[in-house]
């Protein structure tokens, strides 16, 4: 299953649309049912409403009705491997912080739990409105 992952957020990071860094990424997510949903970094002139692989695959799967998830792939150019951004990492951990992430890179990869990346987070069970 990582490597269905892995080919899924390769496959989105060739559609990556980052004509000002020329960084491409690509995400792949596994919801608790099964289903994968990507997403790719998406670039702005303005530079800084640029919208990331991550968040850009966590959307699409809200949409389609996912809340719930199991692994995050992130597959870039850099060594080594990068892992979400600081917004990402918000965005994510509204939908829970065990999420499982891999990041990938031309030379080997990483990984970490979502509750690692952004320890005490400020997530939905603060507020008394976790599902
Ligand atoms: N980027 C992502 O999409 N995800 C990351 O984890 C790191 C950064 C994008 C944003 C921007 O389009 C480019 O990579 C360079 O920062």
């Amino acid at each position: 299953m990582a490597d269905t992952l892995r080919a899924a957020a390769t496959a989105a990071r060739d559609r990556a649309y980052c004509p000002y860094s020329g960084f491409a990424v690509g995400a792949a997510l596994e919801a608790d049912d099964g289903r994968i949903f990507t997403g790719c970094n998406v670039e702005n002139a303005s530079f800084g409403l640029t919208l990331c692989a991550e968040r850009n695959a966590l959307v699409t799967a809200v949409a389609a009705g996912a809340r719930s998830f199991r692994r995050l792939v992130v597959v870039a150019g850099s060594d080594p491997p990068v892992a979400p951004c600081g917004a990402c990492r918000q965005v994510l951990v509204e939908f829970g912080v065990t999420l499982e992430i891999e990041g990938v890179g031309p030379t080997g990869s990483r990984h970490w739990r979502l509750a690692d990346l952004l320890p005490d987070a400020f997530g939905p069970e603060l507020r008394g409105q976790h599902e």
